[in-house]
């Protein structure tokens, strides 16, 4: 399956296929075309390496595709100013220019460094992502964002760069961890929750192998229609934040270490289409069928958090300004609105306290 996204002066292909990885020499050869890259570098982390290198490294040869690899170590740790000096000086040191390509071979981490080593090196060098958790097939690979970690806080420096091409291989989930894939599954779920009505109750039930394929190619369809029509997130892409201002809360509450971010998008999801209902602004029974589209992928969705911990987080989200909050609300599953309120309000609304 192959959705384009079609942006003002750029347009490019997400490829979506079962065994894809053993094509990837051949469509990047294809993309390529006449122009040849002077140097292609391979950004990738030790558990995709272990995996799938030698496949990834056949397929680039087949193609004649001569690359060099730069490995991180796994997880978000490696998102940080360090590593991004150490791969400025792997490219200096092999004289990547202009025209060189870069390769993001790995999850949403790998995606976002690469992704912000390729926009910034030479103020911008082609990359192609190849993401490899069901989080970054369905979300972190298509749309420009990228990204390192400062001391300050998550994501605070960042570019928009938009990758030439994203090859999406969904075989490489058979040995995704559990809890990795569900976290996948909780931003699908919000792709239905806030456009799909239809893509919604298909996930009333675990996807099989077949299914998953083309869920991955709807979530990627949805996200690229919001991006084409919002590229730099200033007004409809704010919608991809459903359960987010109460899942950053969440994730926060538990420093970062008792929820991974799917699961507290998960939670802040349930607590969002309640707020929305107590205001009455989201059709009832909309906080149940999150539930239970939520529990068939396997993920909590109790919050335990009083609305007394998680407001003062709220406050703070960096997307709040002056003494009101912007929060994406459902009128119903398929369907989302971004609704300002004041303080008073939301705490009226999350249990009156
Ligand atoms: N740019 C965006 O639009 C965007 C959107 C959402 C999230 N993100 C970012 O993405 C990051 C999270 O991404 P993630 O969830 O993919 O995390 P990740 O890249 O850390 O991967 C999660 C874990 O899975 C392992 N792994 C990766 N591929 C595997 C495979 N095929 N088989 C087995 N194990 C594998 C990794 O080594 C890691 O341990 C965060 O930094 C977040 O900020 C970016
Ligand atoms: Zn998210």
């Amino acid at each position: 399956m192959i959705q384009r996204l079609a942006l003002r002066g750029k347009t490019y292909d997400i490829h979506i296929r079962e065994g894809l990885l053993d094509d990837c020499g051949g469509l990047i050869r294809e993309y390529l075309g006449a122009y040849c890259a002077s140097e292609v570098v391979l950004i990738t982390e030790s558990n995709v390496r272990r995996r799938y290198a030698a496949r990834m490294g056949d397929a680039l040869a087949r193609a004649r595709i001569a690359f060099w690899p730069f490995v991180l170590r796994p997880g978000e740790r490696s998102k940080s100013s360090a590593s991004l000096a150490r791969l400025y000086d792997a490219f200096a040191a092999r004289r990547l220019r202009r025209d060189g390509l870069i390769l993001a071979f790995g999850g949403g981490v790998v995606g976002d460094l690469a992704g912000f080593a390729a926009a910034t090196w030479m103020r911008g060098v082609r990359f192609v992502q190849i993401p490899t958790t069901l989080l970054a097939q369905v979300d972190a690979s298509i749309g420009g964002k990228t990204a390192v970690n400062t001391r300050a806080g998550k994501n605070l420096v960042g570019a928009f760069h938009q990758p030439s091409l994203v090859l999406s291989d969904p075989a490489l989930l058979a040995d995704l961890p559990a809890r990795e894939f569900r976290c996948g599954m909780a931003e699908a779920v919000k792709y239905g929750a806030v456009r799909s009505k239809r893509l919604f109750e298909r996930l009333r039930t675990a996807p099989d192998r077949a299914a998953l394929c083309d869920i991955i190619g709807e979530c990627c369809a949805i996200k690229a229609g919001i991006v084409e029509r919002d590229v730099f997130d200033t007004g409809e892409r704010m919608i991809l934040n459903f359960g987010h201002s109460f899942g950053h809360a969440i994730e926060t509450l538990g420093e970062f270490r008792r929820y991974k971010h799917g699961e507290a998008v998960a939670m802040g999801m349930v607590s969002a289409a309640e707020t929305g209902e107590r205001l009455g602004l989201t059709a009832r029974g909309s906080a149940d069928a999150l539930r239970a589209v939520l529990a068939a992928q396997g993920l909590e969705t109790d919050c335990p958090y009083t609305p007394a911990e998680l407001l003062p987080q709220m406050e703070t989200d960096k997307k709040n300004s002056g003494g009101t909050l912007r929060l994406v609300l459902l009128a119903a599953p398929g369907e989302a609105f971004v609704h300002t309120l004041d303080r008073a309000a939301l705490r009226k609304a999350m249990g009156g306290i």
